[in-house]
């Protein structure tokens, strides 16, 4: 059975991963600094789950931390490194771009010169679809432009992934570098819509939007990102691959969804868009298809009662989770 070295194990997408690894029998070392990026109350709810089995191993540090980061080489070496520990979110790199490049651009290096030291042969790489800039082709392939991002996020996304390529051709790492785009279902982030309209509409709150709500997202359903992810670890050499839904909603669509989940209307306030949205996003995912045998299966029928039922059961805590 395997070993997998998981950064950012506590986050929304690694504690699946690390889940559906341990599942099918291997064994996870996880990492996870615990920041506040959003309320750290929902990371140590998912962290909480995985430290049960004693197939995990908490570590808990900065990837951006160069001497913490090598005494995982010890641990090593690992069926594979999977780096999805990343500060992620659009918006909030605008505010503070810095710890954006600790952690996605230094922590990414920390982390393949683990994997370099420590013998391990296979790494993998979460990057963005925000990547794609501000007029991709719908929906977009690999093959689009990725060299003019809009925010530092994808910004160091981008530097992330050129550092990888690097360390595949001068050590022979082979790499798989994969595109998300928007993630959801239950224990989501707090940070993002689907969470925060299940949390507004449930309670009552106002239900801020960003733009006129006719924006739209091919969201994909966490289940199918971490299948796709673990498909990934087979050998490529050096591949970038989209892992996105199959089905595209504008933010009205979905909030008119919620609503009738949970019984109630929403008090929907429309506010300016901001510069760092962009008006559509949907992925092409013929690469995972033909590389990994990888397509989406959860439908947003499915999906989105699991998140919203996952809130209505844990809504006496999930209720008073920060979404600012
Ligand atoms: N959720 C999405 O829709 C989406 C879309 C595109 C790409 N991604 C990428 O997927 C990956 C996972 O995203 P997520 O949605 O699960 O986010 P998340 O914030 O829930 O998970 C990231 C985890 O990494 C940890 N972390 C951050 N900086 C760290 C550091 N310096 N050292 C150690 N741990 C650190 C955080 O505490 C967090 O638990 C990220 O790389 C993100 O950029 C996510």
């Amino acid at each position: 059975m395997g070993r997998y070295l998981v950064t950012g194990a506590a986050g929304f997408i690694a504690s699946r991963v690390s889940q559906m690894l341990m599942d099918d029998g291997h064994s996870v070392v996880g990492v996870d600094n615990m920041n506040d990026a959003y309320d750290p109350r929902m990371k140590e709810y998912r962290l909480a789950r995985l430290v049960k089995q004693e197939q995990f191993d908490f570590v808990k540090m900065d990837i951006a931390d160069k001497d913490a980061a090598f005494k995982l080489i010890d641990k090593g070496p690992y069926d594979a490194v999977i780096n999805l520990a990343a500060r992620a979110g659009v918006r909030q790199s605008v505010e503070n771009p810095w710890v954006y490049v600790d952690t996605n651009v230094t922590g990414t290096l920390n982390m393949l010169e683990t994997a370099i030291r420590s013998g391990t042969k296979k790494f993998i790489l979460a990057s963005t679809s925000s990547i794609y800039g501000s007029n991709p082709p719908i929906p977009t392939p690999e093959t689009a432009s990725s060299d003019h991002p809009l925010q530092p996020y994808s910004a160091t996304k981008k530097g992330a992934e050129a550092l990888c390529h690097s360390y595949h051709y001068l050590h022979n790492l082979d790499v798989t570098v994969f595109r998300y785009f928007t993630v959801y279902g239950p224990a989501a982030r707090p940070d993002m819509v689907m969470f925060r309209f299940a949390q507004w509409i449930s309670e009552g709150r106002e239900v801020r939007v960003n733009g006129d709500g006719t924006q739209s997202r091919g969201f994909t359903y966490v289940d199918d990102i971490a299948r796709g992810t673990i498909l990934g670890l087979k050998p490529v050499g050096y591949e970038i691959i989209n892992l996105g839904g199959h089905q595209v909603i504008t933010i009205n669509d979905l909030i008119a969804k919620v609503e009738k989940l949970v019984g109630r209307k929403a008090n929907v306030v429309y506010q300016d868009r901001h510069p760092a949205d962009v008006m559509e996003n949907s992925a092409n995912v013929e690469k995972a298809m033909s590389m990994l045998g990888w397509a989406p299966k959860v439908s947003l029928e499915e999906g989105i009662p699991n998140l919203v039922n996952w809130y209505l059961a844990e809504r006496s805590w999930v209720s008073q989770i920060l979404t600012p």
